[in-house]
């Protein structure tokens, strides 16, 4: 069976956009439970096939997962340390944090190395070396990562590369270790912030969480709590280029203004009317944009997850627009799918130089991964004409109700499913 998303381009686009919780936290939140001796729960977690994933993970390891629309509550008292070398953890980057988790609470692990989005090599490094500070011995062993440690004890870690998944696994694999931890050289992500929060609900002792260096005093043991997960600022950030290349007067709600910083100041700079409240976002119906340069960096920077979908907005932009990815900087599949809907690029390493305005035009196009797919969603419906999407169940990892949510807001968009045809 395949599934493809076809939308009707040229739709008047206006209304409310409701933003879910982080994807980004929820796939680090859901392994910290792990760490716990009793019941945890999270509210707010995106209903997005991610999640779901690693609810199956939980449960496969004997943990009991009640889910909820609203919250989901994990028992993680009986879980055992059965390795999971393949099957789901393969289908998401985030099972690493199965690594930093069943290595604090059972000092070993046998994980599956991680799927997800393929963004050019994505190495682990890092998580690896925090590992083995604490104590731990990590081998490759025919595509699974082995770790396995007599004892956790705290240590001194510089990240040579600052990593959001390494600066989080090291916090998860440190909660429980003897003495002191500290990460140099940490991610600023607010979704390590939300994580630390989560694990000091539980009974951890972290500071320092926000900034470049965190602290961590090791406990014996963690407890259950309630916890609400923050909204996703990529989810957000999204939503409001869309509305930029697409709408005529959007508002999206359930947002932390202080975490749209960037992207809000980048698309001010290429003229988009954007009036922010307390927690929402109105995006007024475009005037005609103006060019503006992008350059992708770590948090607080302009993020590498919001790159793919303002090369679309900038192909409606009157002049040349350089969009550089520093962290991913072969993160551009989607352009080539662009092209076939007219847009003009040219690829340069680490940069792609969108020259507009164009009007794009519907066609079929592949999604090859999140974000890629978020952009051609954007690009289907500020088209003229009808858009295929294939690659439905990238978007689907990240995006949940996207359809509901899109139809809300006046779009004519839905999700086809037919059986492949075989020439
Ligand atoms: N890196 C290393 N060694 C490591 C870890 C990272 O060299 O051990 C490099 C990476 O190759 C990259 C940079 O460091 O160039 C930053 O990578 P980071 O570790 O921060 O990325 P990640 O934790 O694997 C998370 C998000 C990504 C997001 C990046 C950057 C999750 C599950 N994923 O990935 O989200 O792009 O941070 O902000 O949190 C997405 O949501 O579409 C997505 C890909």
């Amino acid at each position: 069976m395949v599934e493809k998303l076809v939308i009707k381009g040229g739709k008047e686009l206006s209304g409310t956009l409701r933003v879910d919780g982080a994807k980004n936290s929820a796939v680090a939140l859901i392994p910290a439970t792990i760490l716990a001796d009793s019941d945890v729960t999270i509210e707010g977690l995106p209903d997005i096939s991610d999640v779901h994933t690693l609810y199956a993970i939980l449960e496969e390891l004997g943990g009991k997962v009640h889910a909820n629309p609203d919250a989901v509550t994990i028992d993680p008292s009986n879980l055992v340390d059965m390795p999971l070398p393949n099957g789901n953890v393969k289908k998401l980057r985030a099972s690493y944090y199965l690594m930093g988790a069943m290595l604090g609470r059972f000092k070993k692990a046998v994980i599956g190395l991680p799927g997800g989005c393929y963004l050019g090599p994505r190495p682990i490094d890092q998580h690896i070396k925090g590992f083995e500070a604490l104590g731990a011995t990590v081998t490759n062993e025919q595509g699974a990562i082995y770790l396995r440690a007599d004892e956790l004890k705290g240590a001194r870690i510089y990240l040579d590369v600052v990593s959001v998944g390494a600066t989080i696994n090291i916090m998860l694999a440190a909660v429980k270790a003897k003495g002191q931890t500290v990460i140099e050289n940490a991610a600023k992500e607010p979704e390590i912030i939300d994580v630390a929060t989560l694990l000091s609900s539980m009974g951890a002792k972290i500071k320092g969480a926000g900034t470049d260096t965190i602290r961590i005093d090791g406990v014996e043991q963690l407890h259950g709590c309630r916890h609400t997960i923050i909204p996703d600022r990529i989810e957000a950030g999204t939503f409001m280029i869309l509305a930029a290349a697409a709408g005529s007067g959007i508002k999206v709600e359930n947002i932390i203004p202080a975490h749209m910083e960037a992207v809000k100041a980048k698309l001010v700079e290429a003229g988009v009317d954007i009036k922010m409240d307390e927690d929402s976002a109105y995006i007024g119906k475009s005037p005609a944009l103006k060019k503006v340069d992008i350059k992708t960096y770590a948090y607080p920077g302009f993020p590498t997850d919001l790159q793919q979908p303002m090369t679309t907005l900038l192909a409606g932009a009157t002049g040349s627009s350089v969009v550089t990815d520093t962290i991913y900087p072969s993160r551009f599949k989607h352009i080539d799918e662009l092209k076939r809907m007219g847009g003009k690029f040219k690829l340069q390493s680490r940069a792609a130089i969108v020259t507009g305005p164009t009007q794009l035009i519907g066609a079929t196009v592949t999604a090859s991964d999140l974000r890629a797919g978020a952009s051609l969603v954007i690009a289907g419906l500020a088209a003229d004409g009808v858009t295929e999407i294939h690659g439905v169940e990238h978007i689907e990892r990240g995006y949940g109700r996207i359809i509901e949510k899109l139809e809300g807001i006046g779009a004519d968009i839905c999700k086809v499913t037919h059986v492949e045809e075989v020439v």
